[in-house]
């Protein structure tokens, strides 16, 4: 969608669907009085009023073929997030109205509040469609164009750029987590990455020779039974000024699909683990915007990408496997894939990188399903202050997070009777004890895992800037953590 940022004394074009955020109690004139009056509209979150023929209302610049009002909820509580989602409320109301171009209009004049509008738009206007052959024209989003109305227009477009680019990171996350498996394997992910080298990424691939040398057997394991090759992507970017300083990493499981290997998966929903790769996909679109808005800090990303298939060839219950770290690891079910696949990318990236810190993302376990719902990802850390700026990274980009214990006395829950450690332990605080293994393979860094499976992935979506299917979370989170804390 094509976003541009307008004064109020610009003319809207023609098929032009308007779009007023106003605040909970606000008071209208003539003939809005009438139809809010007329309405249960009030002015609250996410409400929308839809006047197909506002005759004789005007909105700035000249009239409008159609009006929303869009609640804006609470005057104090108005901030960027309030912002985005109302936009997004907006582009919703409008967007198979037939109109083709959206006119916006903020209960604000600032700048940033009208670049934050500008990205609610491009969020909510992501879809994917690429193999929709026969879909009728009246089913496909109409609106190609929108006008943000805004005091400062060239403020505004100044401020814009890193939000586009945040924007089109989301939607690149969002198009890797929506790939059917059959085309998204690892080899055609790494493949996808490495194209991004053209935003100056360096894109390293390992395949599965070159892992077998440095002992990744925990990550090998479970790549054991499919025929594509595992790989092992790491993505850099040098955007410090000194280019040797310290880098910051970030960690993915990219499980491009998991069908439990021979501790194989019921049928029902198995689908859904084609997105099993959200954690790779998310660190991907982070290097993207990293690279894309020149962001002045040095970090890694590196993909475990596996397919965890079962096969004549595919590990069983009760295999032992040695990880790079040297420990080895009892495989007492092989769906509890993810945790082998972190274990070695995490050991490699402190061994080689020597980051500030870790961060994983992992679409891992059922639990913290059960545990949070669908709305928060769990946060487990063993460093206070990564933690506390990981949870005022969430507020500020409204991807929620909440923080999980690791508390030393689980442990006894993956003890292993032959070897040093076993890759379940037992129902009770299943992502607990994921956590508590996948501490094992840090080596004293500052680290924090991100567990999305309960995020990665919306069904009939509350958020309005997330339409239904993968969400791209942990992209707009890892961003702003970058940009707020170790930028400079
Ligand atoms: N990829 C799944 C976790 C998952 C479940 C993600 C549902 C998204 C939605 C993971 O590999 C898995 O299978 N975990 C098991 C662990 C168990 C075998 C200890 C689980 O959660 O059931
Ligand atoms: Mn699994
Ligand atoms: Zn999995």
């Amino acid at each position: 969608m094509e976003i541009e940022f307008v004064t109020a004394t610009v003319a809207a074009a023609p098929k032009t669907g308007g779009a007023r955020v106003v605040f909970e109690g606000e008071r209208h004139e003539g003939l809005l009085a009438q139809a809010v009056a007329s309405s249960r509209f009030t002015g609250g979150k996410g409400q929308t009023l839809d006047l197909i023929a506002p005759d004789g209302v005007d909105m700035a610049g000249g009239k409008v073929a159609r009006l929303v009002l869009v609640g804006g909820g609470k005057r104090e509580a108005f901030d960027a997030i309030a912002a985005e989602h109302a936009a997004a409320s907006a582009y919703n109301a409008l967007k198979t109205s037939g109109l083709e171009n959206l006119r916006l209009e903020l209960p604000s004049t600032d700048a940033a509040v009208a670049a934050r509008a500008g990205l609610g738009l491009r969020l909510a206007a992501y879809r994917f469609d690429k193999y929709r052959t026969k879909e009728p024209a009246e089913k496909k989003p109409s609106i190609q164009r929108a006008q943000i109305v805004t005091g400062e227009p060239d403020a505004a477009l100044a401020a814009f750029p890193p939000l586009a680019a945040l924007a089109d990171a989301v939607s690149f996350t969002r198009d890797l987590v929506s790939e059917p498996a059959n085309v998204l394997y690892p080899a055609e992910f790494a493949r996808r990455v490495k194209e991004l080298e053209s935003l100056g990424l360096e894109v390293e691939i390992l395949g599965e020779p070159e892992m077998t040398k440095l002992g990744m057997g925990s990550l090998l394991g479970v790549g054991q039974g499919s025929l594509r090759e595992s790989q092992l992507v790491v993505i850099r970017w040098n955007g410090a000024k000194d280019k040797k300083a310290q880098p910051v990493a970030f960690v993915g499981k990219g499980v491009c699909f998991d069908t439990g290997g021979i501790s194989i998966k019921p049928a029902g929903g198995m689908e859904d683990m084609k997105w099993d790769m959200g954690g790779a996909g998310a660190v991907t679109g982070l290097m993207h915007v990293l690279a894309a808005r020149k962001a002045k800090v040095n970090a890694v990303g590196v993909l475990g990408l596996v397919e965890n298939m079962p096969d004549g060839a595919a590990q069983r219950p009760g295999d032992v496997v040695t990880s790079m770290s040297g420990q080895t690891i009892e495989v007492i079910n092989t769906d509890a894939e993810g945790r082998l696949v972190l274990a070695d990318a995490i050991w490699y990236c402190q061994d080689r990188f020597k980051p500030k810190f870790i961060i994983d993302l992992a679409t891992l376990t059922g639990a913290i399903i059960t545990a949070l719902g669908h709305d928060y990802a769990g946060l487990f850390a063993n460093d206070d202050e990564l933690a506390a700026n990981l949870l005022e990274a969430s507020k500020a980009e409204g991807e929620p997070l909440w923080r999980m214990p690791l508390p030393e006395q689980y442990n006894k829950n993956i003890e292993s009777p032959i070897a040093d450690v076993k890759n379940v332990g037992g129902p009770a605080g299943g992502s607990i004890t994921a956590a508590l293994f996948i501490q094992k393979f840090v080596n004293g860094v500052p680290w924090a895992h991100l567990d999305i499976a309960s995020t990665a992935w919306k069904k009939p979506s509350s958020v309005p800037t997330i339409p239904e299917g993968a969400t791209g979370y942990g992209v707009r989170l890892l961003n702003r953590l970058v940009q707020e804390k170790y930028e400079g």
